[in-house]
């Protein structure tokens, strides 16, 4: 059986991870993978598939960056030869980014079957486009993988029949959970002169907080007073960075002595900052998840999640984009008021082998 999974984005790299892996040990899979290079920086990219040991893909598309339409069609265009030369079984996509979306449409038009991991997910948000990418790419999978209760449940509700989807637990998390160790051995907190939960880790790059100036002032306002308190790690990404600049607040927050700007970091630094933080500050929702199981306070600025599951076991509270709120909240870590989250159900490092059991006995 021969299947070609999708990677574009950084966020879909801790993913795929985990399923070649899985997918490589089963004798009766033949893995192609993908990139789409809709990320395509060293520290977006490469770094990922070095430290999570991807194999190198077999194709890269290099789509780049561009206006959604441009890059969504890019990639359907450069995808859809990929498919007739190589004939797979099925195709395989993670996660809500474009480059889900646009290798799902292409396969399910060639009468390709498509398998949707981290299927199900709703923030109801109709304004974001990795809703768009989530409700598109479910509606045509012909197999839903779920990380959480509330995914089944939404699926059911939008009327996808159920013997099609199955709750298996987080791909994400098995990396996670397999790369702990690995990460504890990091130098990033030597190398930035932090201590051990005295500092703030955070990120910010959703569209919907960095691309409206009046919104990223509002972050700003809390950040100024959170960073007087307590260092705040915040590895940029590119496109927050390019918006400081535009936006003219390169000065604003260079005034901040305490806001620490560095490179996005690898997973291995990443995970190691997090866990290791005090709380973390993010807009974030993968990072939702990993610091429910790092037992990490999240503070997560936004209006809405369509991972639930984070705020009623998990460790993270929605403050959306009001810095009274977010204030609110990070006194309420520094007061010791945080609840200690709960493991969610099947959240232990063995969703990947679950998935490509069910792909194997069900294709
Ligand atoms: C994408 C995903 C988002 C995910 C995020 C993680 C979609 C719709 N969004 O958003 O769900 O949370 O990735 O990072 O797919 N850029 C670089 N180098 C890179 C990649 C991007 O400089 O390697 C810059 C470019 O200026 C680009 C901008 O970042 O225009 C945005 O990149 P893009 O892939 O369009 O979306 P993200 O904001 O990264």
């Amino acid at each position: 059986m021969k299947i070609i999974s999708i990677a574009g984005a950084r966020p879909n790299f801790m993913k795929i991870a985990p399923l070649m892996e899985a997918m490589g040990a089963h004798e009766s899979i033949e893995p192609m993978l993908v990139h789409t290079g809709q990320h395509y920086d060293e520290r977006m990219s490469d770094l990922f598939f070095k430290q999570l040991g991807i194999p190198e893909p077999d194709m890269n598309l290099e789509i780049g960056s561009a206006s959604h339409a441009v890059q969504t069609a890019g990639i359907m265009t450069a995808f859809e030869p990929i498919c007739l030369e190589h004939k797979p079984d099925a195709v395989l996509v993670v996660g809500d980014v474009n480059s889900t979306i646009a290798c799902g449409l292409v396969a399910v038009k060639l009468g390709i079957k498509l398998v949707h991991v981290e299927a199900g997910l709703r923030s109801g948000d109709r304004a974001m486009p990795e809703e768009i990418n989530r409700v598109l790419t479910d509606s045509i999978s012909d197999m839903l993988f779920c990380t959480e209760p509330a995914g089944v449940k939404n699926l059911i509700a939008e009327g996808v029949s159920p013997e099609r989807v199955f709750l298996v637990g987080n791909v994400m998390i098995d990396t996670l959970l397999k790369n702990k160790a690995k990460a504890d051995e990091s130098t990033i907190l030597d190398e930035i002169g932090v201590v051990p939960g005295a500092y703030a880790a955070m990120t910010i790059h959703r569209p919907s907080n960095v691309d409206d100036p009046v919104v990223f002032a509002r972050l700003l306002d809390a950040i100024d007073v959170i960073q007087k308190e307590m260092p705040i790690i915040f590895p940029i990404h590119p496109r927050t960075r390019n918006n400081i600049a535009k936006m003219g607040f390169t000065d604003r927050i260079e005034a901040m002595g305490n806001l620490r700007l560095i490179e996005p970091a690898g997973y291995m630094d990443f995970l190691k900052l997090t866990s290791n933080a005090k709380l973390v500050l993010t807009d974030s929702g993968g990072i939702q998840e990993e610091t429910t199981i790092l037992k990490v306070p999240c503070i997560t600025m936004r209006e809405n999640t369509e991972r639930p599951i984070t705020t009623e076991v998990g460790s993270s509270q929605l403050v959306g984009t009001d810095p009274v709120k977010i204030l609110e909240a990070y006194r309420k870590v520094i007061e010791g008021q945080w609840r200690t989250p709960q493991v969610p159900e099947l959240w232990d490092g063995k969703a990947a082998e679950r998935i490509v059991k069910i792909i194997v006995e069900k294709l």
